[in-house]
């Protein structure tokens, strides 16, 4: 987070921005880190997340008449949203017109105007869910203005802002997570039941790293969709040999192994990884909490594999990113995190391995790709709360 300085400019900004009148309220959203549990979520299966220190801020404001004006900082650019009929516009602004849309058609009726100004420290595009943190953000923002979502409300209208008015076909783990993070804590969801437990984040003597790759992704552009379709196709394939199953997770491995000669080898080699990986996930949550940062290593590196091998998601740098940590003293396991195609590593390293690690691979990094990564240090940390400034 930021600390309270840096926010108290960022309040003179938006007065000088859009005036000075009232009180003007904070509200913050993290990103997230998925420790295990890729590509799992829109097939019903297990993630465990967890929230970043990083995020999104939102200084907000009620105004006296519409258009809602916002800007973002980050980008340096501004957008508005215009009432009553509120149209996609195809730019940053349009997660927050959902969110302000769905908002008000399913809970909250008529949303006063407002003015708003975003701005953080969460990498965008970089599979630490910076769409996520923007929505979570704007729906406390509205709750400031007399718009009060509950988190479960707050999950389906975030989600819906994603998957129908951006387009973008995205599971609940981004959402729930930045809804419902607790410091300290990984949550084990399961995304088809939506329960949830909080696991105490307490291997010892450990720390976790999130290196950046230094290569953007896109979310939309990429190839997410496509896998998403994959899952289905092997589903309803699956589901005639062995019956009808709701999602990929809920065959079990040996089910899956029995019946995986009767559908295409690439549909077998995503099922292959949904099924497993959500195996996987169990197996890491039990490593959280019996505090075994050498299985959960393993495990990291075996999904990693996965992804690179059966699901096809990662690239070229964040494989060359997970080599170089991988083979540091001191590193239990890694894997790329989020939805690939770019974006972050997680590591899991001995405390006291962790200066030689950080002293090493960005160099080693740059040798092999010409990229600059960038490390950050990460704790799990608390969901989107309102913040006190004064
Ligand atoms: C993105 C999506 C999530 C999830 C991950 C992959 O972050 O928003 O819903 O599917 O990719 O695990």
């Amino acid at each position: 987070m930021l600390d309270k300085v840096e926010i108290s400019k960022k309040l003179i900004d938006f007065e000088s921005r859009f005036g000075r009148s009232g009180k003007i309220d904070v509200c913050f959203a993290p990103g997230r880190v998925n420790l295990i549990g890729e590509h799992t979520d829109y097939n019903g299966g297990l993630v465990l997340p967890f929230a970043i220190q990083q995020g999104t801020y939102m200084l907000v404001r009620p105004s006296v008449l519409p258009p809602a004006r916002l800007y973002s900082d980050q980008l340096g650019l501004e957008a508005r949203i215009m009432t009553p009929d509120v149209t996609k516009k195809n730019d940053w602004a349009d997660y927050v017109r959902g969110v302000y849309l769905y908002a008000g058609e399913t809970v909250c009726g008529e949303i006063p105007p407002f003015d708003a100004m975003y701005f953080g420290d969460l990498p965008l595009d970089s599979g630490l869910s910076s769409s996520a943190s923007l929505e979570m953000a704007t729906v406390l923002g509205l709750g400031s203005l007399g718009c009060r979502l509950s988190k479960e409300e707050a999950v389906k209208v975030c989600r819906r802002a994603e998957n129908d008015f951006v387009g973008v076909a995205c599971g609940v783990m981004d959402q729930f997570a930045v809804a419902f993070a607790r410091e300290r804590n990984v949550i084990l969801l399961d995304c088809d039941t939506l329960e949830y437990r909080q696991i105490p984040y307490n291997l010892k003597d450990t720390v976790l790293v999130v290196g950046h790759t230094g290569v953007r992704r896109s979310l939309t552009d990429s190839e997410y969709n496509e896998r998403r379709r994959e899952c289905a196709e092997a589903l309803s394939l699956l589901s005639a040999r062995v019956g009808p199953r709701k999602n990929l997770s809920r065959l079990t491995i040996k089910e899956f192994e029995e019946a995986r000669w009767s559908i295409p080898d690439t549909l077998a080699l995503r099922a292959q990884h949904v099924i497993y990986e959500n195996v996987r996930v169990e197996e890491a949550a039990r490593c959280l909490e019996t505090g075994d940062p050498e299985t959960l290593g393993y495990l990291l590196n075996r999904s990693h594999e996965s992804l690179r091998d059966l699901f096809e998601v990662s690239s070229f740098e964040l494989d060359t990113l997970q080599e170089i940590s991988a083979a540091q003293p001191g590193v239990w396991g890694c894997r790329m995190t989020g939805a690939g195609f770019g974006g972050c590593v997680i590591s899991l390293i001995k405390k006291d391995a962790l200066e030689r690690y950080l002293g090493r691979v960005p160099g080693l990094y740059w040798q092999s790709t010409h990229c600059d990564a960038g490390f950050v240090v990460t704790t799990p940390g608390e969901g989107a709360m309102e913040v006190e400034v004064l």
